[in-house]
């Protein structure tokens, strides 16, 4: 099956076949219990191969380009990206030499991958690497030294992965630590990580996984998340505050019910819109807000979504609806209440400039703690938690809020 998977996903990258198309074929000549995994390794396969796409299809492509520059090109490739290898930099400059002058670009990216061989990656221009908009929005939001070194973990990801499922994070034992429910599932071994999956397990970032923790204890004990699926800050606020009510808040029905699967009795959810929920006459001492957006901080995890982000999606709808969720949110708080507001992605105009819009006089942005070595990045209206290797790959902006009314 392996090899199906390698061919199919090769298929999709130098013959442009429809990735639904290749991974319904493989699915329907499989076993049924295995089409997590399957679907799972196929996406894993593309994604490696993923950023380099376009230059690896050119060069396979060109009619003119000699067969052993081709041969040389993705070997380079595949030894440097998929077995974390060193390939001989000599003979990759040899290549790059070899190139005609019209593989510009082609030329321009092999220098580049010949740096990052040499290790000189930090001063590489990665302009064409990430779409313009994407390039600017990051500088924009996070200074171009971390736009910088943001291409590593797109390239080289943090390789560890953590899980949160009601099931083990109340049952067993192995947690990170005493105090955070999470767990490092990367040393298991396929198997076991595939029944945390089928256990409706969520592999998470710990960035994310630490919002419910940031309220500060002296607030009250009401408990509100808004855009809840598939529950995993929803299942942390739950261990964190074993006896509070905590209700959380779903509009999508397809989302809701596998969250009211993964949550279980443990917690109280209802599928409705969070601003039809919020006109009731109810107030909260604490708000979770990870409002839906543009996921552009979650591009290291998966580096095909530059396929399909555009302009559009962050820049028109987005940040209207966001800022009308915390607006109406932030009015359902209770003196000294705090609201957490958070998004996965780096956006200026879906983190800094919705917090600078809903916030009124009567609130105030609050410092964030470090609680486990999050590596941060303060700004006036919230933070940026950085990508680490200890943290995982997403940048994740968080701000707290709190009512001084
Ligand atoms: C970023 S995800 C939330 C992830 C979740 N908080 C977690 O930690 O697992 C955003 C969710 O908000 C839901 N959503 C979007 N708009 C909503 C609305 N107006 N009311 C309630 N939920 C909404 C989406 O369907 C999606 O499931």
């Amino acid at each position: 099956m392996r090899k199906d998977i390698y061919f199919a996903a090769k298929k999709v990258l130098f013959e442009g076949v429809s990735k639904e198309e290749l991974l319904n074929d493989l699915l329907s000549k499989s076993n049924p219990n295995s089409s997590k995994t399957i679907t799972t390794m196929f996406y894993g396969t593309l994604r490696m191969y993923f950023p380099f796409q376009p230059q690896l299809k050119k060069i396979n492509q060109d009619r003119t380009l000699k067969k052993d520059i081709k041969l040389l090109a993705t070997m380079a490739y595949v030894q440097f990206f998929q077995m974390d290898s060193i390939p001989d930099y000599a003979v990759m400059d040899e290549m790059i030499k070899l190139l005609p002058a019209k593989f510009k670009n082609v030329k321009k990216h092999f220098t580049w991958l010949l740096h990052e061989i040499l290790r000189v990656g930090k001063s590489l221009d990665f302009s064409g690497f990430l779409p313009d908009y994407m390039a600017s929005e990051l500088k924009l939001s996070l200074g171009a030294n971390f736009a910088l070194d943001y291409e590593d973990f797109i390239l080289n990801p943090s390789k560890k992965y953590f899980c949160l499922d009601s099931k083990a994070t109340f049952d067993t034992a192995i947690k990170l630590n005493e105090d955070y429910p999470f767990y490092s599932i990367s040393s298991f071994g396929s198997q076991v990580q595939k029944e945390i999956l089928d256990q409706q397990g969520v592999i998470c970032e710990l960035n994310s996984m630490l919002i419910p923790y940031y309220f500060d204890e002296s607030v009250g004990k009401d408990h509100l998340d808004l855009c809840s699926a598939p529950g995993s800050k929803l299942l942390c606020a739950k261990i964190r505050y074993k006896n509070d009510r905590i209700v959380g808040v779903e509009k999508d029905k397809e989302r809701f019910v596998s969250l009211k699967k993964r949550v279980g009795d443990l917690l109280e959810v209802e599928n409705v819109d969070a601003l039809e929920y919020l006109n009731q006459d109810k107030s909260f001492d604490r708000i979770v807000l990870d409002a839906p957006c543009s996921g552009l901080g979650t591009l290291a995890s998966n580096p095909e979504w530059l396929e399909f982000k555009n302009e559009s999606i962050h820049h028109k709808k987005l940040p209207g609806i966001q800022k009308k969720l915390l607006k109406k949110a932030l009015a359902k708080l209770n003196k000294n209440g705090q609201l957490i507001y958070s998004v996965c992605t780096f956006s200026k105009a879906e983190t800094q400039d919705v917090i600078q819009e809903a916030l009124g006089e009567q609130y105030k942005v609050k410092k964030l703690p470090n609680l486990i070595g999050e590596k941060h990045l303060s700004t006036e209206y919230g933070t940026y938690l950085l990508p680490s290797k200890k943290m995982g790959n997403q940048i994740f902006f968080v701000a707290l809020i709190e009512a001084k009314h």
